[in-house]
């Protein structure tokens, strides 16, 4: 690394306040009116009925209509990578493909597209973006759906896809709230008639507003409708009774004005809840075997005709849950309920719809296929790529090999089974974040049209236990290039017992390489780290981590591939060279301890350091850092970091500001404190996208213990030409610069100096300069 410091430049800029919250308070302000109009006619019945969900057969979860009031009710449907299980919708790149292009454009884009489709199915509320987990275990299940276990690349993401998704006049439901972060006994089970409670994670106040409650701050500020609270407890009480979280942090200090509703299934109670801060209830039932009994539902109206919930508390509820429906205009002439929205509900298992004929789907796919192949194409990391490997050289291609079961179409069909399947390519991850493509575009469909046009021969293995045997029978002659196709089941409900992929994938690897050395190809479709034994095989010359891409597969790796797109994407996670390199492993008890009613303890004792962070302060090499990526050409940044102050008089801690919708928490938190800005150039032979990352470093005599010794603060995606040189400016946030002060119970710009590194990953940091915004 080439690190040249430079002393900060004496210029200091105009100071604004600008917040950049799209909630506009005087339409607030109407849509809470009438929604306070609805609430003076509305009877108690009514109100009970806008907080508890009803089984509704279509929707996954849904509030009942009002006839009276003319209110259409709600339809709420998962979830993150598209609207799930329904006819005719498309499938799109998971949360963590879209993190890997760092493109703050396509992270708009891909909202906006999901919600045109919820919109024409008819449903109000998408149940995501998941900013939790945030991914503080490289096993854990779920950590795909979301974006990155770094809460400033994270946040980037909630903010850009909840602005995209609202834009379109559909709600967004931030979940999970929070510490969802492994899926081993996430829910309370009974064992031998006892109940043993969810996991508890365990975590510190510092480390919870640092960290894990970073991204949720984002999402309200970006005007977030709703947050879901998860089925985990919090330091023992349950998320979703939690009040610590709902009512003094989110509602109070973030000023959330949306309702918190829970995931499906974890409420447990009734006004305990609801003083706890949680406004609606869903799906509403106290279980699908339970269907009518409910702790909410006509438990309300008793509740509050005996004195146990005031009528205020209830109509707070019911504002918090229209306002957002007016606000973004769902009273106006909304699309009716697609019945084929959820035609397979439970695979197959329709409870409420038994015996009625599925209907076909509207469709509403549009020519988002366009997008979905672009943010693919844009989230596949080139990892390795020795002797120029790639792209690949029609010229000197006339015999292709493809090799892995995730290479052809699933033998199962295009409904992915609970447990994955052995042979077929892996779009999407599995439960609520999972989808139900139309069609798959597989790796072997893409390489056969891509053979076709350059006239090459393609021969294809996808029997893994033959590959890994060494069975190779039938390919002759031998391929000029091995294309080797690997996936990673992860499903909600699960975490990962191996980082490795899945079928054996090492012995195919390093079994195709042996006989296709210095011109084999692995691709790896998965939702975070894999450990990758054969990496440093000098046979095995480049590697693609193509994250799952949803239903344009083929045809956004073949764009990599074959150099019709320049690689960009990069790591938005640590890849280990070992498994044991990370920490914070899932907490898996076995035997008689684990039937202890509150046995199941996960204590997040490593505060800060997850993911490169934790890499970083124990100096461990990873095989590929946070933040890297190859591309087909080369950028270098400019001699110099210009860093200049906002401000002259800032004051340590944010000036105290009353306002009655500061959606985010203290507007001057959000307010830009420093700008840096560098020059990049392409000093490669083609056109190419990149990522310029700045990361800073707070003082360390001026911090609390246990600072990480860098956390990324910035980063912005820029297009070159050839030679072009573009100059990228920051603006780094009164909150990017802080940390969180758990005595004063405020973010806190310390003294001294900061350091701001920028570069091309978390390791390759070309510049650094050093700032003072306050004397110590
Ligand atoms: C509340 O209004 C509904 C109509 O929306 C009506 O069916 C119900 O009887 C009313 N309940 C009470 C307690 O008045
Ligand atoms: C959890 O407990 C820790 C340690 O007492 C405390 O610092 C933190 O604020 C608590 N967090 C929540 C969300 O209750
Ligand atoms: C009031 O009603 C609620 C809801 O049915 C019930 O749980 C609670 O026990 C009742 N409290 C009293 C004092 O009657
Ligand atoms: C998709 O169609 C919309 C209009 O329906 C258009 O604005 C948009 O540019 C199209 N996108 C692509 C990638 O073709
Ligand atoms: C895969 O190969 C193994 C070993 O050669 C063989 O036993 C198995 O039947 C094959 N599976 C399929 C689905 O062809
Ligand atoms: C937890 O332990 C159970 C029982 O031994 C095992 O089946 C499961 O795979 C383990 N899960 C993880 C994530 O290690
Ligand atoms: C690489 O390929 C050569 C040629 O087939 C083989 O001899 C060698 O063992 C391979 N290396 C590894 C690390 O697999
Ligand atoms: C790279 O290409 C050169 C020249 O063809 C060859 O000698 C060398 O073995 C190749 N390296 C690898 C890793 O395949
Ligand atoms: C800081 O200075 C700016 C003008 O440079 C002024 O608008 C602002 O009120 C001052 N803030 C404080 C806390 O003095
Ligand atoms: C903030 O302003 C509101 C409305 O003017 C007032 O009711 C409240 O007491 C103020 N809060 C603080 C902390 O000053
Ligand atoms: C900041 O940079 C200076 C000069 O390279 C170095 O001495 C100091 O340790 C750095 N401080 C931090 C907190 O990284």
């Amino acid at each position: 690394m080439s690190s040249r410091v430079l002393l900060l430049l004496s210029a200091f800029l105009v100071p604004v306040l600008s917040t950049n919250s799209p909630i506009d308070h005087t339409r607030w302000l109407a849509a809470q009116s009438k929604a306070d109009s609805w609430i003076s006619s509305m009877n108690l019945t009514e109100k009970a009925g806008i907080v508890t969900g009803t089984l509704s057969g279509v929707c996954i979860e849904y509030v009942a209509p009002i006839e009276r009031l003319g209110f259409s009710g709600l339809c709420l449907q998962d979830g993150p990578a598209g609207i799930r299980l329904a006819d005719l919708a498309s499938v799109f790149p998971a949360g963590v493909t879209t993190a890997a292009t760092w493109d703050k454009e396509l992270m708009y884009e891909r909202g906006s597209a999901m919600a045109a489709e919820f919109k024409a199915k008819g449903a109000h509320v998408i149940l995501g973006p998941s900013g939790g987990p945030l991914g503080r275990s490289a096993w854990g299940g779920r950590n795909w759906e979301g974006f990155s276990p770094d809460p400033y690349l994270t946040g980037i993401a909630m903010d850009h896809t909840i602005r995209g998704i609202q834009d379109m006049g559909v709600q967004a439901s931030a979940k999970h709230l929070v510490g969802n972060e492994q899926e081993t006994q996430r829910k309370p089970t009974t064992i031998n008639g006892k109940t043993v409670e969810a996991i508890s994670s365990n975590i510190d106040d510092r480390t919870l507003h640092e960290l894990y409650l970073w991204p949720f701050a984002d999402a309200v500020h970006a005007g977030v409708a709703s947050v879901m609270c998860g089925y985990n407890r919090v330091n023992e009480t349950y998320s979703c009774e939690n009040k610590h979280l709902m009512v003094d942090i989110l509602k109070g200090e973030l000023g959330f004005p949306g309702y918190v509703m829970s995931d499906f299934f974890a409420t447990h109670s009734g006004v305990r809840a609801i003083e706890a801060g949680l406004d609606m209830n869903q799906p509403g039932p106290l279980s699908l075997f339970q269907i009518g009994e409910s702790y909410w539902g006509p438990n309300i109206p008793e509740a509050v005709l005996n004195g146990t919930l005031s009528m205020n508390r209830l109509d707070d509820m019911v504002r918090r849950i229209l306002t957002p429906f007016f606000y973004l205009g769902q009273d106006e002439g909304y699309p009716t309920i697609d019945p084929a929205s959820d035609a397979l509900f439970f695979e197959g298992f329709d409870m409420l719809s038994l015996g009625t004929p599925t209907p076909v789907g509207r469709d509403v796919r549009g020519n988002h296929s366009v997008l979905i192949r672009q943010i693919a194409a844009a989230g596949s990391v080139l990892l390795k790529n020795e002797n120029a490997t790639l792209p690949l050289d029609p010229s000197h291609l006339t015999n292709i090999g493809v090799f892995g079961s995730d290479a052809s179409d699933p033998t199962t069909g295009l409904i992915y089974p609970d447990d994955g399947f052995e042979i077929g390519t892996l779009i999407i991850g599995g439960g609520s974040g999972g989808g139900r493509p139309s069609y798959i575009v597989t790796p072997l469909d893409a390489v056969k049209s891509y053979a076709r046009e350059i006239g090459a021969r393609v021969q294809y293995n996808f029997n893994n236990t033959a590959l890994a045997a060494g069975d190779f029978s039938g390919i002759y002659p031998w391929p000029d290039v091995c294309l080797v196709f690997l996936k990673t089941w992860e499903t909600e409900g699960v975490d990962r017992i191996s980082l490795e992929a899945d079928d054996d994938s090492a012995q195919v690897v390093n079994s195709v390489a042996s006989l296709c050395p210095g011109r084999t190809v692995v691709v790896t479709h998965s939702g975070g780290a894999n450990t990758m034994s054969w990496a440093t095989n000098p046979n095995v010359t480049a590697i693609v981590a193509a994250h799952y891409p949803g239903q344009e597969s083929g045809n956004s790796i073949m764009d990599i591939l074959s150099g019709k797109i320049n690689p960009s994407g990069k790591l938005p996670y640590t890849i280990a060279a070992n498994a044991a390199d990370y920490n914070a492993p899932i907490v898996n008890i076995t035997g008689p301890e684990a039937e202890g009613s509150s046995a199941w303890q996960s204590d997040f004792t490593e505060g800060l350091f997850i993911d490169y962070r934790h890499f970083d302060e124990q100096d461990i090499n990873p095989l590929y850092e946070f933040g890297f990526g190859l591309s087909y050409t080369s950028f270098e940044l400019g001699s110099s970091l210009a860093v200049a102050p906002s401000r002259k008089n800032l004051t340590g801690y944010p000036p105290r500001v009353n306002s009655t919708l500061s959606v985010g928490g203290n507007p001057h938190l959000w307010e830009t404190v420093v700008e840096c800005s560098v020059d990049v150039s392409n000093t490669g032979p083609m056109a190419g996208s990149t990522v310029v990352q700045l990361y800073v470093s707070l003082s360390e005599a001026n911090i609390p213990p246990n600072t990480p010794m860098r956390t990324l603060r910035g980063f912005e995606k820029v297009h070159l030409e050839t030679s072009e040189t573009q100059t990228i400016s920051f603006q780094l946030t009164r909150r990017d610069v802080s940390y969180w002060d758990v005595m004063a119970q405020d973010w806190k710009i310390p003294a001294g100096n900061i350091n701001i590194s920028v570069g091309f990953s978390s390791r390759d940091r070309r510049i650094e300069a050093t700032t003072v915004l306050l004397q110590g």
